[in-house]
């Protein structure tokens, strides 16, 4: 197949949401679409019966082309356009996720019009600040997501004072690619003070949803393949007070899907530089944004060994552009002209970041994995890929 492509795992994508299920027993799982919206793994994670979380008007439309129940579906963003909005509610999703006091305005008044009430969360920025890249923390209070804790009391007045929009549960989401469980349980503790400070006032919730996060391990991706996923709802279970009529809600992306994919890649030319050898590539930072955007460090191998002796290269792509560099001063079996690569742990925003500049052509997918077997409401599916 011609480089550079995605190639899926499909059978870890399944092991993995099995694990997910089992560990997840007592709480609502919704897939954050935007780390991968592939036709055939999103259609894999809606048929072990997760919901999804959107962040636009074409996300909902697509995860329910994809299989998604209308009533498991989320609908987040700081920027929702009033067209979207109708979407969501045409569409009789599950919750609005609302960050801002403006917004909770738009989504009645466009309710109203369109005559369907409807349900919010109110998405509250906890002032967290969470060991991750700068880029992608979203829990601190100069970040533009959510509303902060003193606006709580004003937008509870707001959505009692709008007849469309009646308000179900609060929302968090504090960064991602997060390791460190610690983040999670302070996440935790601050939860159950703005619940109990909102309960206290006679309001009640019905769901707590804690947003996604769960990192994975990117160093060790064949040790790790599957996140722990036992550890991560164990810092809930142990740190987060609920009572028998709140639901737990989580909205998973990267630790669902990070692992299920790689992108293959073939040697073009190695150079020798003044004091380094380059490796150029024929994915780029258009296939794979990662590492230019996020300083991302994915592991790299060569998918046919020949036990050659290890030399150290930077293995960059052909965009005209400094940052397009996968990683430097990497030690790997020597390479030569045609050697294909695979960059690991490339199935959460990788495809899905993919760009055309300098024209390039989009990448192209390869799914492989045994005989997937699902369970549907009438009978039990094979699909058989490849
Ligand atoms: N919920 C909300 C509100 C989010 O903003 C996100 C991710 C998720 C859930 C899912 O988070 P996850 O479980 O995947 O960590 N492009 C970046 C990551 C951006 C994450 C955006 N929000 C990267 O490549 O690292």
């Amino acid at each position: 197949m011609k480089t550079p492509y995605y190639s899926y795992n499909l059978n870890l994508l399944e092991r993995t949401l099995q694990d997910l299920i089992f560990e997840a027993k007592n709480y609502k799982i919704h897939y954050a679409i935007k780390a991968n919206n592939d036709i055939q793994i999103n259609k894999i994670i809606a048929k072990f019966g997760l919901g999804a979380d959107c962040v636009s008007g074409n996300e909902i439309l697509h995860a329910l082309k994809c299989g998604f129940s209308n009533n498991k579906i989320v609908f987040a963003g700081i920027g929702k356009s009033d067209e979207e909005i109708e979407i969501a509610l045409n569409n009789n999703i599950a919750c609005f996720n609302v960050e801002s006091l403006q917004e909770l305005k738009v989504i009645n008044y466009v309710a109203k019009r369109l005559n369907k009430k409807t349900s919010v969360a109110l998405r509250i920025n906890p002032n967290i600040n969470v060991d991750t890249h700068q880029y992608i923390k979203t829990g601190i209070n100069e970040n533009k997501f959510g509303i902060s804790f003193n606006q709580i009391l004003k937008a509870i007045e707001i959505i009692d004072s709008c007849h469309f929009i009646s308000l179900t549960g609060l929302h968090f989401h504090i960064g991602s690619q997060i390791t460190n469980l610690r983040n999670f349980e302070y996440l935790a503790k601050k939860v159950n003070f703005i619940l109990n400070y909102i309960e206290e006032k006679g309001i009640k919730i019905k769901h707590i949803n804690l947003g996604g996060g769960l990192g994975i391990d990117y160093d060790s991706p064949y040790e790790n393949s599957i996140p722990n996923f036992k550890k991560y709802f164990n810092v809930f279970k142990k740190h987060l007070t609920t009572k028998p009529y709140h639901t737990v809600h989580f909205e998973l992306g990267r630790s669902i899907v990070g692992q299920c994919g790689d992108l293959i890649t073939t040697v073009l030319y190695i150079k020798k530089g003044i004091s380094k050898k380059f490796a150029i590539v024929d994915a780029g930072m258009t296939d794979l944004i990662r590492p230019a955007l996020y300083q991302a460090k994915h592991l790299v191998v060569k998918c046919k060994t020949e036990f050659n002796e290890i030399e150290k290269y930077d293995i960059v792509g052909p965009i005209c552009e400094s940052s397009d560099k996968f990683i430097s001063n990497y030690s790997i079996e020597k390479l030569k002209r045609g050697d294909q690569l695979k960059i690991k742990s490339v199935g959460a925003y990788g495809q899905v970041m993919v760009s055309e500049y300098n024209l390039r052509t989009k990448p192209g997918v390869f799914y492989h994995g045994e005989k997937l077997h699902f369970e549907t409401r009438n009978s039990t599916k094979k699909l058989i890929l490849n």
